[in-house]
């Protein structure tokens, strides 16, 4: 792909954005995350997360990207030479990076439920859907293997470039994803006892509420978006100058609060039907669909297209994790593209190691009281995010006269008043006491 290539059209462009966002994290962190936070405030801290401080950033990702039509290194150094900007592209390039590391783990996990699918051994009376999952995350070959073989897919199709590869690939796959979450969702709600999922999502226990689950929340908003780490500058960089990027951020905004809450009623609703404990961690989804599918006719069947919608849904993401490494890497270079991919894969995927044996026979490792796994999600999300989307967010408010993003947000001027308060200010502080409060307590 040249530097310079372009999406095809708006809707490729939301449909790419979203499918970026759209992934691991809605579908696969966000029921886990809130099954082990209380449930229904950390889904209200996160709603609250993504509407007043993810998507005024996303729309600030889009300006510096757009304006940029570069890399996001390159963008920030010509929008404010001399200064030292340039360094959110520094940061988001490790924390993408990072990200992809422990994400091709999870990717990995995907590939083989797929291959068991195909045999149909998810479904059938006595499978024990937690040991299952237990022992496919703890088997260091098959885990290692599969986390290979995910990379490989996802540097192929970010080789291939945007339009061919990241466009055609997320128009297709992100609406038939809806359509089997309605499904699924159906199935679940009206399942005996679903009840008690639906009150675990909707109604507040209010003991959770504390600066701990609101960083949690806020990270969880940053990661699904993904925000705050230049990949959205990044794609924003291949749109042209016509498209309005406010009702695409909101597009993007309102698909990922819409399938991240759609996840947690396809799972609560079952956790508690099924006499599961919603406090299961990063297995809760990979325990809990194969046993809603097992309620279902041709659950066998059907389990296996949605592995493989899901593994589209991530690998979506995983492209754009690995296009700003890649894009940032190579700067101007773009003929330096394919090897560069190359060396990058290999690079993250050996990072990634550890993170892939987390859960076996490195489990006993830990930094900080945390698996290896847990480590790099948490400096990723609760760290490098966070401070990525505060720069982003001063860089926009301040650096951008108020003329120049006016002329950029090409939306209603009251719209406009809000976007500059919250990115001036309320986002900013917001993080910042967010970040404090929560490393120092
Ligand atoms: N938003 C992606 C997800 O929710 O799965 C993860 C992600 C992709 C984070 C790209 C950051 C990023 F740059």
């Amino acid at each position: 792909m040249s530097s310079r290539d372009q999406f095809a059209s708006k809707i490729g462009f939301i449909f790419a954005a979203a499918g970026s966002a759209i992934g691991l994290g809605a579908i696969w962190k966000f029921p886990y995350m809130a099954g082990t936070n209380g449930g229904s405030v950390f889904i209200f801290l996160f709603i609250l997360c993504t509407v007043f401080i993810g998507l005024p950033i996303l729309i600030a990702e889009f300006m510096i990207g757009r304006r940029g039509q570069k890399d996001p290194i390159n963008s920030f150094k010509e929008q404010a030479p001399g200064k030292p900007w340039f360094m959110i592209g520094w940061l988001g390039q490790a924390a993408t990076g990072l990200i992809l590391s422990f994400y091709s783990v999870v990717g990995g996990w995907i590939l083989s439920y797929i291959i068991r699918a195909t045999s149909m051994s998810l479904t059938g009376n006595g499978v024990d859907f937690e040991a299952l999952f237990t022992d496919i995350i703890a088997n260091p070959v098959e885990v290692l293997i599969a986390q290979a073989t995910f990379m490989l897919i996802t540097l192929i199709i970010v080789q291939a470039g945007i339009k061919r590869g990241i466009e055609v690939a997320s128009k297709w796959m992100m609406p038939l994803l809806f359509i089997f979450f309605i499904l699924l969702f159906i199935r679940s709600v009206t399942l005996d006892g679903a009840i008690e999922g639906i009150k675990f999502m909707f109604v507040p226990d209010w003991s959770y509420l504390n600066a701990e689950t609101f960083l949690l929340a806020l990270g969880q908003a940053f990661f699904s978006l993904s925000v705050g780490v230049s990949a959205m500058i990044t794609y924003a960089s291949y749109l042209s100058q016509k498209e309005k990027i406010v009702s695409s951020a909101v597009n993007v905004a309102i698909m990922n609060i819409f399938i991240s809450i759609l996840a947690g009623l396809v799972i609560f609703p079952a956790v508690f039907a099924l006499g599961y404990s919603p406090e299961q961690g990063p297995g809760l989804v990979f325990i809990m669909l194969p046993a809603v599918f097992e309620q279902v006719p041709f659950g066998g069947f059907f389990i296996l297209i949605f592995f493989i919608l899901l593994l589209f849904a991530t690998i979506t993401s995983s492209i754009a994790l690995l296009e700003v490494v890649v894009s940032i890497g190579i700067g101007e270079k773009t003929n330096t593209r394919k090897r560069a991919t190359w060396i990058y894969s290999t690079l993250i995927f050996m990072i990634g190691i550890p993170s892939a044996l987390s859960f076996g026979v490195m489990s006993d490792f830990t930094i900080m009281e945390k698996s290896f796994f847990d480590f790099i999600d948490y400096i990723t999300n609760s760290i490098m995010m966070p401070i990525g989307a505060l720069l982003i967010s001063l860089f926009a408010g301040f650096h951008y006269t108020k003329k120049i993003s006016k002329e950029e947000f090409q939306s209603s001027p009251l719209l406009f008043k809000i976007w500059l308060t919250i990115v001036r200010y309320i986002a900013p502080i917001a993080i910042a006491v967010i970040l404090i409060r929560s490393i120092f307590a």
